[in-house]
């Protein structure tokens, strides 16, 4: 039996992102979990107008890093969610180094990082909602496979969810996409 809760936001978990911004010449860490694939080779990344430094860095730069968290650098995407750049440096927070974008600073040790361009902007009541394009995307060589395609189930990007403010794992794959339904009519 199903329970009417409301009207609740329920598209969680999603993947819990660290974009990167350079601000007055200074990096910046901005943990973001509303993010979304818009089409094959763009995605949203939500952006509370609050934010004032770091949406400075995206807005003048037109590029910024996007990167995928896994346990390894929990702790240090979590702590860049507390704080405000505004208020503390948390350049330091993560090593990092520039690929071929400006304004793009890429985590060292995030198992995926994607240098973007931002291709738009559009305001939902508090909120500047980017449109941006992955140029360049860095992934550590243990989550490649022999294809050299990404193994998420390797990586183990962590997700989030806003109904009790947890962060998850993913967890192991349970099928083969468009595979799994090729029979279902004829094996109910
Ligand atoms: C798990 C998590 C997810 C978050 N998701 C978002 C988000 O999607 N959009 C947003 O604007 N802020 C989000 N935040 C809040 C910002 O990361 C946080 O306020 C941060 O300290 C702002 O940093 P800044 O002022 O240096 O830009 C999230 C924080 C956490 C911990």
């Amino acid at each position: 039996m199903q329970k009417n809760i409301g009207s609740v936001m329920g598209l969680y978990p999603t993947p819990l992102t660290v974009v990167g911004t350079v601000v007055d010449g200074r990096v910046n860490w901005l943990p973001i979990a509303h993010v979304g694939v818009v089409e094959h080779h763009t995605f949203l990344i939500s952006v509370d107008k609050n934010h004032e430094l770091s949406n400075k860095g995206i807005q003048e730069n037109k590029t910024v890093s996007v990167s995928l968290v896994n346990q390894n650098i929990l702790r240090a995407a979590d702590y860049c969610g507390i704080v405000k750049g505004a208020k503390v440096d948390k350049s330091d927070v993560f090593a990092h180094h520039f690929g071929e974008l400006k304004g793009a600073p890429i985590i060292d040790e995030a198992p995926l990082s994607m240098e973007c361009e931002v291709l738009d902007m559009f305001e939902i009541e508090n909120f500047n909602n980017y449109i941006v394009k992955p140029v360049n995307t860095y992934v550590q060589e243990e989550f490649l496979n022999e294809r050299g395609r990404v193994d998420y189930e390797k990586m183990s990007p962590v997700l989030f969810e806003f109904q009790n403010a947890n962060y998850l794992s993913t967890g192991s794959v349970v099928g083969k996409c468009w595979v799994i339904g090729k029979d279902y009519k004829e094996n109910k």
